[in-house]
């Protein structure tokens, strides 16, 4: 028997995945990982209204959703001021990357990002068969002028820039971003991923109303609105790029309790503002933790910190301890120079006098 015959993009790829999920790890251990600090997922809890909501939406879900999702989509229309045809909604920004990549990659085209940025587009790049083309970060953040110099001298097809940025934590300027944009060739679509915009400060996320067809921003539920496991993310811009999302994407991907948990989400407000406030706390306390080691902890406008090691070997081996010895789930990126680093999410105080706690037995242990 011979069966199937994969084609030959799928044949080709290499089976590596994005990430590999903490359960897998807990399953290797035979130990549950805690506090869970790896995802950059919120440990703070749902509002009680989204909760409630949740609960209200399961009693139906005997039914499909409303595969247009209308209500959400006039909920975030009427937030960032825009029209209903404007935005796309997607399970998470990971699905949504998937989608502009099929639909604006063709096989062979050129796509372009840092060396070592967020691993679930990679994925997307490869697994859509586009070419990837990197440009390095310059001092832990996103070369702009790097990117859109790769991106004219390729004729890119997508540009892809995280900000606030996963791994580094990194942000630029709106100016930069601006400055990016109009360097772009007349068809490169600019995917600009915004999944860290509450955590970001002022000045380094652009206005809204950008009238250019080249720009696609994306925003999730899954950081400061804490619904990661629930998988809500869209993407917004032009009509004219968006909307051929239709002719593609899932129609009935989404559940009611997704759909309802996002809505009622955008609703609480001060839940996730006083959850920013209190990444906000985390971030300092990590800061001084790394500097009790005479590490340097990369300033961050994400839920999370990145510690410079020193060298990819400190940082795989501490990395290493902190998991095996400690059960405390962290990450580190894989590409050099990014790691020199380890990846620590800010949880609930508990969770980081846990981290801290831990990361101090094993720095005491092995410096
Ligand atoms: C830059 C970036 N984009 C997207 C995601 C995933 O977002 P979602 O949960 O909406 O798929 C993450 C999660 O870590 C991220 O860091």
């Amino acid at each position: 028997m011979t069966g199937p015959r994969l084609t030959p993009l799928v044949e080709a790829l290499s089976p590596t995945v994005p990430f590999v999920g903490p359960e897998t790890i807990e399953r290797r251990l035979g130990q549950v990982l805690d506090p869970r600090l790896g995802a950059n997922e919120s440990l703070f809890g749902m509002s009680p209204h989204v909760l409630a909501a949740i609960g209200q939406a399961a009693m139906t879900s005997g039914l499909y959703a409303d595969p247009e999702g209308w209500e959400l989509r006039q909920a975030l229309a009427r937030r960032h001021g825009v029209g209903l045809d404007h935005i796309v909604l997607g399970g998470g920004i990971d699905e949504l990357l998937g989608l502009f990549v099929r639909a604006y990659g063709a096989p062979g085209a050129p796509v372009v990002m840092s060396t070592g940025g967020y691993p679930t587009f990679t994925y997307h790049v490869h697994g859509y068969g586009c070419r990837l083309v990197t440009a390095p970060y310059r001092d832990f953040a996103n070369d702009l002028a790097a990117l859109a110099e790769a991106a004219r001298r390729e004729d890119a097809a997508i540009v892809y820039l995280s900000n606030p940025d996963n791994p580094t934590g990194s942000w630029v300027s709106t100016e930069a971003q601006m400055a990016l944009l109009a360097a772009l060739p007349p068809q490169t679509l600019l995917l600009l991923d915004e999944a860290y915009a509450d955590f970001a400060p002022a000045g380094s996320i652009p206005q809204e109303g950008i009238a250019d067809p080249r720009l696609v921003r994306l925003r999730t539920f899954s950081k400061a609105q804490g619904l990661a496991g629930l998988r809500v993310g869209y993407a917004y811009g032009d009509p004219a790029t968006i909307r051929p999302l239709d002719r593609l994407r899932n129609h009935f991907g989404m559940s009611r309790v997704s759909l309802a948990a996002a809505l009622a989400s955008i609703e609480d407000q001060a839940h996730v503002d006083a959850i920013v406030a209190e990444v906000a706390r985390g971030r300092r306390e990590y800061e001084a933790l790394a500097a009790e080691f005479g590490l340097k902890a990369l300033p961050s406008a994400t839920n999370f910190v990145a510690i410079d090691m020193g060298d990819a070997e400190r940082a795989r081996r501490i990395l290493t301890k902190l998991i095996e010895q400690e059960a405390v789930f962290i990450r580190m990126p894989g590409t050099p120079p990014l790691d020199r680093c380890i990846r620590v999410t800010i949880g609930r105080p508990v969770d980081r006098q846990a981290f801290a706690a831990a990361f101090t037995r094993v720095m005491k242990a092995n410096s």
